[in-house]
């Protein structure tokens, strides 16, 4: 088993379970997913895009929510690092309000939370966003949407869980994913004690597109 599908997943995966070619996997590898963007990729004037969306350039306030760190590797699925390639990451401030001019205007806009990220992978494949953890909004479970963009392919979008979080039981759009795949979509927000960074949490996109 390749060492980038880590042991906990591989065992909730695979313990126990027969009949693996029938599974939606390439080359008995597992994927991350494709998830829709949905309709708040932001279109709000961004005044900073950085890979920390805690806090805004320019202001001295703190987002409000769960401070957490969001890092990871984006790899293919024969898990070759893929560097140099460009994620970004977009979720709803901590009252549940995306930076989009659609999004219900009767939860107001948090102003010390940037709403969007954006990071350059290293040579390892590694990127790192300081964000908050996602919160629930009117008919979601809580969630980080994700894209990664690389030259000349299609934008691999997808979108971040949390582990064992109750919601994600209802929420139509995670249980659209088959069950085999939905570890690959969700990331273990676990405690730290780094400073005001309250949660760490790990996440890596396996794709599978774009391999000969
Ligand atoms: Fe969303």
């Amino acid at each position: 088993m390749p060492e980038f599908i880590n042991t906990r997943r591989r065992n909730l995966i695979l313990g126990g379970s027969a009949g693996l070619l029938s599974l939606p996997c390439y080359a008995n590898k597992l994927f991350t997913p494709r998830q829709s963007a949905g309709p708040f990729y932001p279109d709000l004037p961004m005044l900073d895009d950085d890979n920390d969306l805690t806090q805004i350039s320019g202001k001295k306030g703190i987002a409000k929510g769960r401070i957490a760190e969001l890092y990871g590797k984006v790899i293919d699925i024969n898990g070759n690092p893929l560097s140099g390639v460009v994620v970004e990451i977009w979720q709803c401030d901590f009252n549940g309000r995306y930076r989009h001019s659609e999004d219900d205007q009767s939860r107001p806009m948090e102003s010390n939370f940037q709403g969007f990220g954006r990071n350059i992978t290293d040579d390892l494949g590694r990127y790192r966003f300081r964000t908050i953890r996602p919160v629930a909004y009117p008919g979601r479970t809580p969630h980080i949407h994700a894209a990664v963009f690389r030259d000349g392919m299609r934008p691999f979008v997808t979108q971040i869980y949390v582990e064992g979080e109750a919601q994600n039981s209802e929420d139509f759009l995670f249980q659209r994913i088959p069950s085999i795949l939905r570890p690959m979509v969700v990331a273990d927000f676990r405690p730290t004690d780094n400073g005001i960074v309250e949660l760490v949490a790990n996440f890596d996109f396996v794709l599978m597109d774009g391999v000969g």
